[in-house]
């Protein structure tokens, strides 16, 4: 009988495509994908440790498949990811009903790597090398992006791994290791690949795509540094003429974020006009213990030149509150950078000291309650900014590619090209991935109503 396995996926999109990455090459070596845990012979947690709370989910959960092994005694448990990565060893010292752990740079490996640690070889595959290269061929599956079947005309593609930046706060470049940039005909191929398989919308991914090709060669007959990220966008976005109709990428850091990527929000057509920009504080000071390497004066600079270039891009960003440190003036800054900008949206963390990091050995923690204060402010402030954004829109026509709903053949949302879900209220006959116009109606907190034009 075949082995069936399931995945379960915390954490960002970057981990969202490694599950895709192991799934396929599961499938490949003919096992099946269930649709529960509890069906499952070999049940992965694809694991974050960007905040402890993540991190601490991910240890109950190994705690609580006790239970499914007692009931099962065949059950194959497999932790990969950031916790992975960070913990090795310590994992199956805690919990040694656990059969392997595998890294972020080995999870390619996982079908060999399974059959070993199955057989009572090596349960600890979590290798970080600096020279590594992202494999040529990644595989994809037939789903859409997270494997999220309302939006199967959408996919994310890895353009880079790891990080060099070491922010003070972040586990990042300790989980994913150094930087590398994918090889741009790699990414060009898989592009093409996944439009000729009907794919609209594709999202390039990477912990800091604006260095992209900054730290090893892309392309041959170019020394590293000579082809760079907006290279790769105009090179993917020439894919149009194959049928490609949006193009998004993620994540940046404003610190690299040239006059040249700047310009392509003016002169490719279907590169959305979005853009995650996180920000992280609005205090200097703060920013400089963070080591982002950018003052808020030279943010609003890129603000500035973005929407001079793309007058209705929708910013989005990230903050952390409560960084030692921060005091109510620093914080006060954050808010007024939120009130400045005026993001379309945001994430907002409550800083939280992770090991290995430089700032989890500050002096000046900022205590949860004042932490917690200050999250909801910031939060209360931002929902209200994202209500007015949204009223902006009502009167507007806007594009919308259709996604699927739970009443086929109609569908009943879509989302614009500045990633805002639209519901309406009549049904449109058409398949997932349809591009239609609509008129923007009413506008809440977090979508929009609009009908067909
Ligand atoms: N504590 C809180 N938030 C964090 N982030 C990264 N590290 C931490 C931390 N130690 C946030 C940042 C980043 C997002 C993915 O997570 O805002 O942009
Ligand atoms: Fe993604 Fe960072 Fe979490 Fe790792 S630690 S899963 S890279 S968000």
């Amino acid at each position: 009988m075949q082995k069936t396995f399931y995945i379960k996926t915390f954490g960002c999109q970057m981990n969202e495509r490694d599950s895709e990455i192991m799934a396929q090459l599961l499938s490949e070596a003919h096992y099946l994908e269930a649709s529960d845990a509890d069906d499952a012979d070999l049940i992965i947690l694809n694991t974050c440790s960007i905040r402890a709370k993540a991190e601490q989910k991910v240890m109950s959960m190994l705690g609580q498949l006790r239970h499914n092994l007692a009931k099962k005694p065949n059950l194959k448990i497999c932790v990969a990811g950031c916790v992975a990565q960070q913990e090795g060893v310590n994992i199956v010292r805690k919990m040694p009903h656990v059969t392997l752990v595998i890294g972020t740079q080995n999870i390619y490996d996982i079908v060999r790597a399974l059959e070993i640690a199955e057989r009572g070889g090596n349960k600890i595959v979590t290798s970080l090398d600096d020279t590594y290269r992202i494999p040529h061929f990644l595989p994809q599956s037939a789903k859409g992006e997270n494997n999220n079947p309302s939006a199967p005309y959408r996919k994310f593609i890895t353009i880079m791994q790891g990080c060099n930046n070491f922010c003070s706060y972040c586990v990042v470049p300790y989980t994913r290791g150094r930087e590398v940039s994918r090889n741009a005909q790699d990414i060009i191929d898989e592009a093409r690949t996944l439009i000729d398989s009907g794919i609209k919308e594709v999202t390039l991914l990477g912990q800091n795509v604006n260095s992209y090709g900054q730290t090893n060669t892309v392309i041959d007959g170019k020394d590293k540094g000579e082809y760079g990220f907006s290279d790769l966008l105009y090179a993917v976005s020439e894919l149009k003429r194959e049928g490609l109709k949006r193009l998004r990428f993620t994540t940046s850091n404003p610190k690299d974020l040239t006059d040249d990527l700047i310009a392509c929000f003016g002169s490719i057509d279907i590169l959305c006009p979005q853009l995650h920009l996180p920000l992280q504080a609005g205090s200097n000071a703060v920013l400089k213990k963070m080591n982002r390497k950018y003052t808020t004066e030279s943010y609003l600079k890129i603000v500035e030149k973005l929407r001079s270039v793309c007058p209705d891009i929708a910013l989005t960003t990230d903050i952390i509150v409560g960084f030692p440190g921060e005091t109510e003036q620093d914080f006060e800054e954050t808010m007024r950078m939120l009130n400045t900008v005026r993001y379309h949206g945001s994430f907002s963390f409550k800083y939280s000291p992770r090991p290995g990091t430089r700032a989890a050995s500050f002096e000046d923690m900022v205590d949860e309650k004042t932490k917690s204060e200050r999250l909801m402010r910031f939060q209360k402030r931002q929902d209200e900014i994202c209500l007015e954004r949204n009223q902006e829109y009502v009167g507007t026509i806007k594009s919308i590619m259709l996604e699927e709903s739970d009443s086929p053949p109609l569908l009943y949302r879509g989302r614009t090209e500045s990633n805002h879900i639209v519901h309406i209220q009549e049904g449109i006959q058409g398949v997932a991935g349809d591009i239609v116009d609509v008129r923007i109606l009413h506008a809440g907190q977090h979508s929009l109503q609009g009908e067909l034009v």
